[in-house]
C-alpha cells in the first residue's frame, strides 16, 4: 500500500457536522471550479514545484556535488528561515536515522551532521558554532530572494568565523538562491562560491523539492530521486477534478467545506510517528501563509493549522480537541509500518496495569492509540481523517509533500486567495529593514503603522 485517506469521520453521520450524503454533489461541483481555476493559473507557468523534470538537470548537479564533497565535512549547516529551512528540518527527521547528530561517523556512513538555524536566535547560532570545527563544515546558505535579512546576518556571522580562521569561502559556503536575481548571486560569482538554483517559479514554502531541501538531503545520503519519483507519483494522481479521485482534492475541499459550513477553521495535523512530527510544522507554514490573505472581496479569511503529535499530544491538546470549541478538525498522519519496531516485554505478570502490555509492540501501541483517539473524537462528534503511508521512507515522504502542496494549491481558490503570495508579511519586513538602517527602506513613513508615541503604553514591570 502507498497513500490512503480515510474520510468517514468527516462525513455524516458518523460525525454530526460532517459532510452528509446529499451535500457530496455540491462539494464536487465547487471542487471542479476551484480545479478550473487552478488550470487557468497553471497555464501562466506559477506552480513550478511540480515540474519536477524540468528540475532534473540541477538536481543531478545537487547529486554530483555531494558525491565530489563526500567526505569532506562533518557538519553540514543550513542558514535559512520559512520555507528555506522548514523542509530541510522535515527531510532530516523523516529520511535519516534518529538522533542522527548523536551518531558517530561510522554510525552515519560517513555522512555529516544537520543542523538548520531556521532563526537569528543568538544561543543556537553561538551554540552550533561552538560544537562544530569549522575546517570540516560546510555552510548551506538558503534563500530564494537572496535579501532576508535573518538569513544575511546568519551568513555575515559564519563569513566572519571562516575569514578568522583563514579559510577559504568557496570551499565552506554553498547558495541556494535565484538563478540570476539577489546578493548571494553576486557574491557567489564574485568569490567561486558554488550555487544552486531555486528555479523562478517555486515559491518559498513549496521549494523543498527544488536544492532547498534536496542539497541539503543528498549532502546527507537521502535518496533525492525517491523522494522526487515518489512526489511526481503523487503529482500525477493529484490533478484531475473528480473530488472522488483526487486526494489532494479531497483533503483541501474537506478542510474548507467544514471551514466554512460549520465554522471549523483551526486544522490540527497530527503525525503518530516521530519520523513524520516535524512534516507537521511545514505544513502549517505551508496551510498558513498560503491560505490566511484577504481574499477577492476584501474579507479576512484562511484556516489556522495547528501542530500536534501523537501520542506526545494525547496528554495534552486532545483534551482541548475532544471538550474545547467545536472549531477544529484533526489530520492523522500514520505510517503502515513501524520501522525497527521493539516488543514490550512480558514482565510484571502479576501487576494487573502493567501485565497485558507484555507481548504487543510499541508501533502496535502508537497505532491502537491513533485509532483510539480518532474513535473517541468522532464519538464526541469531532470531524477527522486519516491519511496512511506505506512507510516513512524517500519515496512516500516525496509523496506526502506533494499531496499536501497539492492541497494547498487547490484549497486556493476554495478560500478565493492567491496561495503563493504573502503580502501580510511584507511591511512587518519593511519596518525591520529601516529600523536596521537599510537605505532602501529610510523612507517608509511610521505614520499609522506603529503605536502612535502619544498613545500612552500599557506594561507590567515584575520583580
Ligand atoms: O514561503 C515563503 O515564501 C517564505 O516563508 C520564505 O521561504 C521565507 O521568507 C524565506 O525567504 P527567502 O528564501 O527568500 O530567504
Amino acid at each position: 500500500m502507498a497513500f490512503t485517506l480515510d474520510v468517514t469521520s468527516m462525513t455524516a453521520p458518523a460525525v454530526g457536522a460532517g459532510v452528509p450524503d446529499d451535500e457530496w454533489p455540491a462539494l464536487a461541483a465547487r471542487f471542479r471550479e476551484a480545479h478550473a481555476a487552478v488550470v487557468a493559473i497553471a497555464a501562466t507557468g506559477v506552480h513550478g514545484y511540480r515540474e519536477l523534470e524540468a528540475q532534473a538537470a540541477e538536481r543531478t548537479r545537487v547529486a554530483a556535488f555531494a558525491t565530489s564533497v563526500h567526505g569532506a565535512y562533518d557538519d553540514i549547516v543550513v542558514l535559512g528561515i520559512g520555507g528555506s529551512s522548514l523542509g530541510a528540518i522535515a527531510l532530516r527527521t523523516a529520511l535519516l536515522p534518529a538522533a542522527w547528530n548523536a551518531r558517530t561517523l561510522r554510525e552515519r556512513a560517513g555522512r555529516p551532521r544537520l543542523h538548520v538555524l531556521d532563526n537569528v536566535d543568538p544561543r543556537t547560532i553561538a551554540g552550533v558554532l561552538s560544537i562544530i570545527a569549522l575546517n570540516r563544515t560546510l555552510f548551506v546558505v538558503i534563500s530564494k530572494s537572496g535579501g532576508t535579512i535573518e538569513t544575511l546576518a546568519q551568513y555575515l556571522v559564519v563569513r566572519d568565523r571562516l575569514a578568522h580562521e583563514g579559510l577559504d569561502a568557496a570551499r565552506h559556503l554553498a547558495f541556494v538562491t535565484d538563478p540570476a536575481r539577489g546578493a548571494l548571486r553576486a557574491i557567489a560569482a564574485r568569490d567561486g562560491i558554488p550555487v544552486f538554483a531555486v528555479p523562478p517559479n517555486v515559491g518559498g514554502r513549496f521549494s523543498v523539492l527544488s536544492p532547498v531541501g534536496t542539497l541539503p538531503a543528498a549532502l546527507c545520503g537521502i535518496d533525492v530521486e525517491a523522494l522526487c519519483t515518489g512526489a511526481m507519483v503523487m503529482r500525477d494522481a493529484t490533478m484531475g477534478n473528480d473530488l472522488e479521485h483526487n486526494a489532494a482534492g479531497l483533503f483541501a475541499a474537506l478542510q474548507w467545506r467544514a471551514h466554512a459550513r460549520a465554522g471549523m477553521g483551526l486544522h490540527v495535523m497530527m503525525p503518530y510517528s516521530d519520523a513524520l512530527r516535524d512534516l507537521a510544522p511545514w505544513f502549517v507554514q505551508l496551510w498558513a501563509e498560503s491560505l490566511g490573505k484577504v481574499d477577492a472581496d476584501g474579507a479576512h479569511v484562511g484556516p489556522t493549522p495547528i501542530a500536534s503529535v501523537g501520542a506526545t499530544d494525547q496528554h495534552s491538546q486532545v483534551q482541548l480537541f475532544m471538550e474545547g470549541p467545536a472549531d477544529k478538525t484533526v489530520t492523522f498522519l500514520r505510517v503502515d509500518t513501524a520501522a525497527d519496531d521493539v516488543e514490550i516485554p512480558r514482565l510484571e505478570a502479576a501487576e494487573p496495569a502493567l501485565a497485558f502490555l507484555g507481548g504487543h509492540t510499541l508501533g502496535e501501541l502508537l497505532d491502537i492509540e491513533c485509532r483510539a483517539t480518532a474513535s473517541a473524537l468522532a464519538r464526541a462528534g469531532r470531524p477527522s481523517m486519516t491519511m496512511t503511508v506505506g512507510a516513512s521512507d524517500a519515496w512516500h515522504v516525496g509523496g506526502l509533500m506533494m499531496w499536501f502542496m497539492q492541497a494547498t494549491t487547490l484549497a486556493g481558490p476554495l478560500y478565493r486567495v492567491n496561495p503563493l503570495d504573502q503580502p501580510g508579511v511584507e511591511l512587518g519586513k519593511r519596518l525591520a529593514n529601516k529600523d536596521l538602517g537599510h537605505p532602501a527602506y529610510q523612507a517608509i513613513a511610521d505614520e499609522g503603522t506603529r503605536p502612535d508615541a502619544s498613545i500612552p503604553h500599557r506594561r507590567l514591570r515584575v520583580g
